[in-house]
């Protein structure tokens, strides 16, 4: 920390990697709340330092230093770093020089956490990752400090803006998944590359840090299971929403014995959840906890301010000199494979158009021990493919294990009237 020389006063300067979204929304809050966060943080906080690809002039930097060297931030006129590049290589180096000099750093990286946290969790250095995983949703410290006298049971978020985004114009507007994608990169949710949101990487990475910080256990994705929202259709959506459901991308972290499910995949959601209304580019997280119950937290997933209000949170608190460590065990935190996983299940059947076949479908879902619980067909369905009249057979089945419904699965396709693939999407039934 440095005394300001005009006014005497303590100043925390900054050295900010990055002139994106964030960080620019960062400068726009530090000079639009500059007298609020001077109270809270005990002095004012100001960004001495930039490092970043490019100087982009049309953005007013003030008195801050522009290079385009990121060691330029270590330097010891800067008292925290910033670190708002994104990406995984030239985080790391950042971030890790950073921690090796004992100087305070500041993320909103999951990728770099979510591969390279466990070096850095438990140490003595300060690293700040409010702003990493569901935007300007403080769950984070809500885990780290406000919960972290309860046991964590299970947690379930929507914490990927962009698939959220995407789902609800699917279903709202009929959009296809092309044009709502399209458009979510056009106002700025989508990530670079946006495979990293539909494929369902990132919300696994946001994952693996909610179960770390809740279970006290390793960062891991080895064992999470991923699927994304590319196999969603129109159709999906609507009929789930006939059956009184929404379509969703949730990720989902139970302690199930001495063991962790992790996940993350598309799933109905009734849609009178508490996080069944959760539109656009909403993040929702609930958490449920042996002391406290249930809590829900709903809010903006992504965007300048809402990223860079979860950077400041970090930064006052840096300030303070009340940041709180993280705290994680080394040994625990095995997963249950997603095969031994229990649900509901919506299914999605092209069958073939002629009597007898509800009943050969019925019958394979009967040996497996699976029952139906909701059944649509309309006849008004009916489609043709070379010549053959199909119509899709929806419905939601009672609970499953999910090596059960696997098996089923392949005996379903294998009948000579299905007609193609069966679609399954998981029921999210949440024990609250
Ligand atoms: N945007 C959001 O809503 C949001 C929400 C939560 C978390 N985050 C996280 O916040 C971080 C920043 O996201 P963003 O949306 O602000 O990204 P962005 O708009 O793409 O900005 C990234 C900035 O970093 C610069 N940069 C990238 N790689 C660099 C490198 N190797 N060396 C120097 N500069 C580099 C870029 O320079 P150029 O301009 O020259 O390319 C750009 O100025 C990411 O980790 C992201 O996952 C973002």
């Amino acid at each position: 920390m440095a005394i300001n020389s005009e006014s005497g006063q303590n100043v925390l300067r900054i050295g900010m990697a990055g002139l994106g979204t964030v960080a620019q929304g960062l400068l726009t809050l530090l000079n639009q709340n500059a007298e609020r966060i001077t109270r809270q943080a005990g002095m004012p906080i100001e960004v001495v330092r930039i490092a970043s690809r490019s100087r982009k002039p049309e953005i007013d930097i003030g008195d801050a230093v522009f290079d385009s060297d990121l060691e330029s931030l270590l330097d010891d006129d800067v008292d925290v770093v910033v670190e708002l590049i994104g990406g995984v290589d030239s985080a790391r180096e950042l971030i890790s020089s950073a921690l090796r000099q004992g100087k305070p750093i500041v993320t909103a990286n999951k990728a770099v956490l979510a591969s390279h946290g466990n070096d850095w969790f438990n140490g003595s250095a300060v690293l700040g990752i409010e702003a990493s995983v569901a935007g300007g949703i403080p769950i984070m410290s809500t885990l780290k400090n406000g919960l972290s006298g309860n046991s964590v049971d299970w947690l379930v978020g929507i914490i990927n803006g962009t698939c959220n985004y995407i789902l609800t114009a699917m279903d709202e507007q009929g959009s296809s998944f092309t044009d709502a994608l399209a458009k979510a990169q056009e106002l700025g949710y989508a990530e670079a590359d946006p495979g990293f949101d539909v494929d369902g990487v990132d919300a696994a990475q946001k994952l693996s840090l909610l179960a770390a910080l809740a279970f006290d256990i390793p960062i891991t994705l080895d064992d999470t299971y991923i699927e994304g929202i590319s196999g969603v259709t129109v159709e999906d959506l609507r009929y789930a929403r006939e059956l009184g459901f929404r379509i969703r991308h949730v990720g989902v972290a139970r302690r199930n014995g001495e063991k962790f499910e992790t996940r993350v995949h598309p799933a109905l959601i009734s849609a009178t959840d508490l996080i069944g209304d959760v539109s656009g580019v909403a993040n929702a997280v609930i958490v449920g906890a042996n002391a406290v119950g249930l809590i829900l937290l709903v809010g903006p997933g992504a965007g300048g301010l809402p990223t860079a209000s979860a950077v400041l949170g970090d930064l006052i608190e840096i300030a303070r000199g009340t940041y709180s460590r993280m705290r994680i065990g080394q040994n625990e935190g095995a997963r249950l494979p997603i095969v031994a996983t229990e649900s509901r299940y919506y299914l999605n059947i092209p069958a073939a158009d002629r009597p007898g076949v509800f009943g050969e479908i019925g019958d394979i879902l009967r040996q497996s021990g699976i029952s139906m619980e909701g059944v649509i067909q309309k006849q008004a369905a009916v489609r043709q493919t070379d010549g053959e009249p199909w119509v899709p057979i929806v419905m939601v089945t009672g609970r499953a294990v999910e090596a059960s419904m696997d098996d089923a699965l392949d005996r379903l396709s294998s009948l000579e009237s299905v007609r193609g693939r069966v679609r399954r999407i998981r029921v999210a039934d949440f024990d609250y």
